[in-house]
């Protein structure tokens, strides 16, 4: 048996390469084969005619065969075995169309191998097998090639040799030889069995074109191989070709990246990844950072040196690095603990607000003696507008420390106050950490304002990472994701604000020290208008105080007509609005010579009819209509109360977005009336026969609480009894089933807002008259207060006697 190796062939390749330099083999054709062949089978390699091959013989059966062929006429048959893997094959272990070919050379190897060159010559076809020992020896028919000079033919040939030469283009690994034989062979027949030993093609594909004797039929089943081919080839060197081109471009970027660096060198520049490294090394140095926050810096730093300033996260390490060191970690402004400074601050900047003042100063001097902020955070609670935000700026500047405002407003991310992990895209610090940068300086006042309005989903609880921004126990090891490296928080001072406290969370809201702010009455608003706000808007409009007066009658009706709070924030705006029209005036006159004076009588000019109207407290002309006071987080509010009757099953009915405290204080009333229908000659007809329907307008607010409970029962009251309820009057109270008025809270806001919406006479709980002197004395004069202790109590003060 015989097989070509592949080592060998390199071997045998070279010296054949050497022999063709020395005198090319001597091409001698047997003019006549001899009528039998010794038969040597094949078992991975097919040869053609013409073609030259090394093969390696060592079973002892080939050896013997070779010794004897070449010491005779060196010709023999060269025939595929079926199976590659039959060592002495037999005659039916063999392909019946074969080669006859002739031994060029011969080499024994000292391992009892044989390596022979042998070249193709002829096509054959084994007629019999003459004898099997001590080799195969077989009758054989030689089969020439059939041509016919046909057009078909010529065309078909010159296609295959193109689509040859396109294949040899495409495939460097084909030796030169092979290209050359391929240039220079005309002969149809010669071509298609170069193509043929050269082609990709496996066994059994060569095996049928050598059994082919008829050129033409040898093309056409050549073509579509050789289409196959160089389809696949051309797809492959298209794949080579575009990641050559993508490397290149990488490596082009790379090299032009280093020229400039190497320019820059000789020109006696600095590489500016290597001056910003610098600048950042020296900056690290120099901000006395703590030490392990230096190492953590120098360690990032060693980083960012080797990496190029292309990669996205090179832009991130610096985005860090810049963080760490621009962080106030040991920068603090020096404090000033001067109570009287401090008050005079505090005068300066609010008016009124005396107790909150007070309560202040006494925290600032708290603080001083203590020499720590280890105590209970402030917590200003109020309406708004009333000053909050700007009373924790004033304690600031008071102490002399830097100020930075947080609004936690709609918060219900915690990575929102304790930032996100670097491994997030765009990570960032949490407001906290970002505020201090802002402030420059690690003890700054930061108001966390709003807080009441904090909320939490699924991105996490922000009350609980608030809570522990603000225990003075753990704050001083603040830890945020995106730092990863904690910063000492506790000496900020924390103030912060809220509109009320229920919604505040338990745990938090046991942290504060709360400071409650009321509502003004007008008269204070007056005084704010005119000592703060109007010089302010002026300020800003760029205005000299005599170029436009706001006489103290304009600010009054400011206040009553045009707005309805319980702050200044609206007030401030209608300010703002006239000075932007006052200065539009003085413009388009050319310099006034009069200053506008905007009297009361000419708002409507400027700001259009009143929104407000106060003195007409909306006449109450029918039956089962009264008006309670509310208490809000915006402040007191008016609140109205229907009731009516219709027939029906005895039904009680309750709209307007009512809160089940409010139902049951519906139902009690109804109850207690039912109950007393005669005592208080009560029309209650057949209540059988009638459904009642109580309801609260504005009804998309929610409405709760017990202190509506007396509204309702004079609303019931009035329906029932055919009298009116006096529409110069409100009054709030919560009742018992037997029939008693209760304490309810609010009233300071509560009053205000009857104030403000010009009522005359207010009705409270007999229990409340201590917080009736709580009330300002300027309210409290104008008004006529009357205190319930039981329901009839509010039945004779409230409902107008029976007309006609
Ligand atoms: N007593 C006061 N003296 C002087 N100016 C005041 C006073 N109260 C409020 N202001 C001014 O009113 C405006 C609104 O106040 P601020 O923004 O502090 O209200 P707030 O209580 O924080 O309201 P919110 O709850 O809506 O945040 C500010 O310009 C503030 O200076
Ligand atoms: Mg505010």
């Amino acid at each position: 048996m015989s097989s070509p190796d592949t080592e060998f062939i390199r071997i045998l390749g070279a010296t054949a390469t050497s022999d063709t330099e020395e005198a090319p083999p001597p091409r001698v054709v047997a003019p006549t084969l001899p009528e039998s062949l010794p038969i040597l089978g094949l078992s991975d390699i097919v040869i053609f005619p013409a073609m030259v091959a090394p093969l390696l013989v060592d079973t002892a059966q080939s050896i013997r065969l070779i010794d004897d062929v070449v010491e005779g006429d060196r010709l023999l048959g060269l025939v595929l075995q079926r199976r590659a893997d039959v060592e002495n094959p037999q005659p039916e272990d063999l392909w019946e169309g074969g080669c006859a070919a002739r031994v060029l050379k011969m080499l024994k190897f000292p391992d009892n191998t044989v390596r022979v060159l042998v070249e193709g010559l002829w096509r054959i076809r084994i007629k019999e097998y003459e004898t099997q020992t001590p080799y195969l020896r077989a009758k054989v028919d030689v089969l020439r090639d059939i041509t016919t000079d046909s057009v078909e033919l010529a065309a078909l040939a010159r296609n295959a040799h193109q689509q040859f030469q396109e294949i040899i283009k495409l495939t460097p690994a084909l030796s030169d030889q092979v290209k050359i034989a391929a240039l220079n062979t005309e002969v149809p027949g010669n071509l298609t069995d170069l193509i043929a030993a050269n082609l990709n093609l496996n066994l059994e594909e060569r095996q049928h074109l050598l059994e082919i004797n008829d050129v033409k039929e040898r093309l056409l089943r050549l073509k579509p191989l050789m289409d196959r081919e160089l389809e696949v080839l051309t797809l492959s060197s298209k794949i080579q070709n575009d990641v050559t081109a993508t490397m290149a471009k990488s490596q082009r970027d790379f090299f032009l990246r280093e020229q400039i660096r190497a320019i820059q060198r000789e020109l006696g520049e600095v590489d500016p990844t290597v001056a910003e490294a610098n600048v950042l090394r020296e900056q690290i140095e120099q901000n006395s950072l703590p030490e392990e926050v230096q190492k953590i810096a120098g360690k990032e730093l060693e980083r960012l040196q080797q990496m190029s300033p292309a990669v996205a996260e090179y832009a991130l390490t610096r985005n860090y690095l810049d963080w760490l060191i621009t962080l106030p970690w040991n920068k603090s402004t020096e404090d000033r603990f001067d109570i009287e400074h401090a008050g005079k601050i505090l005068e300066e900047q609010h008016f009124g607000l005396d107790k909150v003042k007070e309560r202040l100063l006494e925290f600032i001097a708290v603080i001083k003696l203590k020499q720590d902020l280890k105590g209970p955070i402030l917590c200003l609670v109020g309406p708004p507008g009333v000053g909050k935000t700007s009373l924790g700026k004033s304690v600031a500047e008071a102490l002399g420390r830097k100020f930075v405002r947080i609004s936690l407003g709609g918060l219900r991310d915690e990575a929102e106050i304790r930032g996100h992990r670097r491994t997030y895209v765009g990570a960032m610090p949490g407001r906290i950490i970002q505020s201090l940068r802002r402030a420059e300086s690690r003890n700054p006042v930061i108001l966390l304002d709003e807080i009441d309005k904090v909320g939490s989903d699924f991105r996490g609880d922000p009350a609980s990472a608030l809570l522990e921004v603000l225990d003075p126990q753990q704050n001083n090891n603040f830890t945020d994701h995106y730092l990863d490296v904690s910063f000492d928080l506790s000496h900020v001072l924390f103030i912060t604000t809220a509109n009320w406290l229920d919604p505040i969370h338990p745990a938090l809201r046991d942290r504060l020290e709360v400071i409650n702010l009321p509502s003004y009455t007008a008269a204070e608003k007056l005084q704010i208008a005119k000592r703060y706000l109007v010089p302010r808007q002026l300020d800003e409009h760029g205005l000299q105080r005599k170029q436009v007066k706001f006489p103290d009658a304009t600010l009054r009706r400011l206040i009553v007509d045009y707005t309805h709070e319980a702050g200044v924030r609206q007030l401030e705006r209608e300010i703002a609005s006239l000075t932007r029209k006052a200065a539009r005036k003085i413009i388009s006159h050319n310099g006034h010579p009069e200053p506008p004076n905007i009297t009361d009588k000419s708002l409507p000019d400027y700001l259009g009819q009143p929104r407000f109207i106060s003195d007409t407290a909306e006449k109450i002309t029918e039956f089962g209509i009264a008006m309670g006071l509310a208490w809000t987080p915006v402040g007191g509010e008016i609140l109205f109360i229907e009731a009516t009757r219709m027939p029906g099953k005895g039904k009680l009915l309750l709209t307007g977005s009512l809160g089940d405290v409010m139902k049951e204080s519906a139902q009690t009333s109804l109850s207690y009336l039912r109950s007393q229908a005669k005592s208080l000659e009560l029309e209650m007809g057949d209540f059988e026969k009638y459904d009642i329907h109580v309801h609260v307008p504005a009804g998309a607010t929610p409405k709760d609480g017990p202190s509506a409970g007396a509204t309702i029962v004079v609303a019931l009251a009035s329906l029932l009894t055919k009298r009116l309820v006096r529409s110069d009057l409100a009054m709030t109270g919560e009742i018992s089933l037997r029939g008693r008025i209760l304490r309810v809270g609010g009233i300071k806001e509560k009053v205000l807002a009857a104030a403000r919406s010009g009522l005359k006479q207010i009705i409270l709980p007999e229990q409340n008259r201590n917080d009736w002197v709580e009330v300002p004395e300027e309210v409290r004069s104008k008004m006529k207060v009357h205190f319930a202790r039981h329901i009839s109590d509010l039945i004779r003060m409230a409902l107008r006697q029976r007309q006609g």
